[in-house]
């Protein structure tokens, strides 16, 4: 079997993901005709041609004008359901994954809209894909905590009743250190959310830290950062801290030189349970498979190496015991045939 097939029947876990990150060029065009957004592109090429970042800043701006095309509840459907097709043809038996209620509602766009047509697109994930899900919300970091607690307000339903399974934190890192939200933080683990935060991507080690220490995060996404702190490493290592990282991200945004020298392997070496992830797809050039598949190649990682990622991406899901037992056995399985 060739690598790229031999890791697609691995199954696994997609935990750091954008949804508004996955709106592929063809289908930005076709929702910015659809709902009369004006887009300074033209074509799907000329948004391809524009994915071309030196840092996150450059990213982001793209980013949030691209998700402006997103406007009915259909919108959010549509493009989750996209991405659980794509992500399911990867192997992925299990997703977590990131919206913006930001991006949206200052737009005019009620939280409900973009909630609902994706918790939808979800549900039908799980009954048509067997793909399983949680939602987790973020807020942006260069905003105030004040705002951020306004969307967490738009929330309370969703939380109350768990569709909303989380809370992270992600945009412009440098500058607003996560200690910002440790207020609302509170606030979300006191109504029974699970907690993450992007530190560690462009950020100090001390911002990781501090996620860990001031917010009581269950997750760090990215935390590359994070190898520049022995101490930390070993603490993150003892903890058994989960880090999503995501390798093609790295590489476009400048985080790593090239992906021969990307730290996964030297995070996997020092104990530290990383995932393998794609953040942003429709602008990193690559979904979860294609993450896999070029990190294995760069870092030349090994059939154990990948077993250990996949096994870690179910350990550090939020699922619940018996569906994580479930997921594991399936990649028991997988390994047992395999030899
Ligand atoms: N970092 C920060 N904010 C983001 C990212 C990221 O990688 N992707 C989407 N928003
Ligand atoms: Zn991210």
């Amino acid at each position: 079997m060739d690598l790229r097939s031999h890791i697609r029947a691995l199954p696994k876990a997609e935990l750091h993901l954008h949804l508004e990150g996955a709106i592929d060029p063809e289908l930005m065009m076709r929702l910015a005709v659809r709902n009369n957004v004006d887009i300074p592109f033209r074509s799907a090429d000329e948004i391809r041609a524009a994915c071309r970042f030196t840092r996150l800043q450059d990213f982001l701006d793209l980013y949030h004008q691209g998700m402006t095309v997103l406007r009915a509840e259909e919108d959010y459907f549509e493009l989750t359901a996209a991405y659980l097709e794509r992500v399911a043809a990867d192997g992925a038996v299990h997703v977590e994954v990131f919206f913006d209620p930001q991006g949206h509602t200052a737009r005019g766009i009620p939280f409900a809209t973009a909630a609902d047509g994706i918790l939808a697109a979800l549900a039908d994930g799980r009954e048509r894909l067997g793909i399983t899900s949680l939602l987790i919300m973020n807020v942006w970091r260069d905003l105030s905590e004040d705002d951020g607690f306004a969307a967490f307000r738009h929330a309370e339903p969703y939380v109350a009743d768990r569709r909303i399974a989380g809370l992270g934190l992600d945009s412009t890192e440098i500058d607003h250190p996560p200690a910002k939200f440790e207020r609302l933080y509170a606030a979300a683990r006191e109504a029974g959310l699970r907690l993450v935060a992007h530190a560690g991507e462009e950020g100090p080690a001390s911002y990781v830290a501090e996620a860990v220490d001031r917010l009581a995060v269950d997750r760090i996404d990215h935390g590359n950062r994070a190898l520049d702190d022995p101490a930390l490493v070993r603490r993150l290592a003892e903890r058994g801290m989960t880090l999503t990282v995501c390798p093609l991200s790295n590489l476009r945004l400048g985080v790593v030189p090239d992906l021969q020298r990307h730290p996964l392997k030297r995070m996997l070496d020092a104990g530290l349970k990383a995932t393998v992830n794609s953040d942003d797809p429709a602008y990193f050039g690559g979904y979860l498979l294609d993450n896999f598949v070029a990190v294995t190649e760069a870092l030349e990682l090994e059939w154990a190496d990948l077993v250990t990622l996949a096994r870690n991406s179910i350990e550090g899901s939020f699922l619940d015991d018996s569906a994580r037992t479930a997921h594991l056995e399936r990649i028991d399985r997988v390994v047992a045939a395999d030899g």
